[in-house]
């Protein structure tokens, strides 16, 4: 070891730690320890010249070495801690969070009360052994009316007036009837099936809305009459509105049935309509391809808006579709 390898030695730590307490960030730490003690940092370079000494300098040099190396490692680590310490303590004094803030909490969703009401006539007739069947909400005329018996002149085309395109060659069905149509002509009797779905027509007030739902039934066997269609319906008001409940079958006109009836049901000291039905035109059937001198059958066709209001003791059918939560919410 000679004098001038020793005072670069002391040189180079005395400089090494002003570097160090200088050192403002975690970067410039990480450039120093690279610089000293990297594997061509300059405390390794004086390791290497090592191997040009005499072997009893070469002993007591190499200890001062790594003693040296040892400090500034030390001493390098200490401050990379007081500078993650530092960033630490300014971070928690300016990111201050406001634990007095209400959270933002979980919503959980529901099903609209429509959709719990269709899912509730679905699951009451499915069990009977009616299967459901959907059918397209834009229709065209022969399907929505003249297979129905509904003749292009005929009165009761005005009680369902609706949207009509392409001049008239398609429009937004009025009832779901049409999907009876659509399969009795692909299916063969016996025929068991309730078709829930969107229905449109030119109406808005407290009890109508322009698009509203339904849920068809279409019952077609040999000797299916009237006996069967009051006592299925019967049974289903009773499992719908859980209760004994009081229908009474008012005779009615609907052109694809005969006789027609409408069927209401005692709410307190009133009679509420709830549905129409009958037993199918045997003009129907005919239109369908299904023989009326060896099938018949009943259909019927039910507001479920309407059965909603009942059972949940709603006033404006129009609160359905305003997708207000405060009203939507006492449904989940
Ligand atoms: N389609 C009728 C309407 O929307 C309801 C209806 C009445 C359906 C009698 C039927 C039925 O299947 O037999 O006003």
């Amino acid at each position: 070891m000679n004098a001038s390898t020793q005072t670069n030695l002391d040189a180079l730590q005395q400089q090494a730690q002003v570097d160090i307490a200088a050192a403002a960030d975690a970067r410039a730490i990480e450039a120093l320890r690279v610089d000293l003690l990297g594997k061509k940092g300059r405390v390794t370079d004086l390791l290497k010249q090592l191997g040009t000494m005499a072997p009893d300098a070469r002993k007591a040099f190499g200890e001062q070495i790594n003693r040296v190396k040892e400090t500034l490692s030390g001493q390098l680590e200490a401050r990379a801690r007081a500078i993650a310490d530092a960033d630490l303590a300014r971070r928690i004094a300016s990111e201050t969070i406001d634990v007095s803030l209400p959270g933002r909490g979980e919503n959980a969703g529901g099903l609209h009360p429509v959709t719990r009401t269709i899912r509730r006539i679905e699951q009451i007739f499915n069990a009977m052994g009616f299967e459901s069947v959907e059918g397209p909400e834009i229709e065209d005329d022969w399907h929505n009316f003249q297979a129905l018996n509904i003749p292009e002149s005929h009165p009761a085309r005005a009680m369902q007036d609706t949207f009509y395109a392409l001049n008239g060659a398609r429009l937004l069905r009025t009832h779901t009837s049409p999907v009876q149509v659509r399969t009795m002509q692909a299916r063969k009797p016996p025929i068991r099936i309730i078709c829930p779905g969107r229905v449109y027509r030119v109406d808005f007030d407290r009890t109508h809305s322009p698009m509203f739902h339904q849920v068809e039934g279409l019952y077609v066997a040999e000797n299916v009459g009237l006996a069967d269609l009051k006592h299925d319906l019967q049974k289903f008001l009773s499992l719908f509105f859980e209760r004994d409940a009081e229908a009474m079958f008012r005779p009615s006109y609907f052109p694809f049935v005969e006789p027609g009836a409408d069927v209401h049901m005692r709410w307190g000291d009133r009679w509420l309509e709830l549905l129409g039905c009958g037993v199918i035109h045997p003009n129907v059937l005919a239109a369908v391809g299904i023989d009326p001198e060896r099938y018949s059958g009943y259909a019927f066709g039910m507001g479920v808006e309407r059965l909603a209001m009942l059972r949940y003791g709603v006033d404006d059918l129009r609160l359905f579709f305003n997708n207000d939560l405060r009203f939507l919410e006492q449904f989940r």
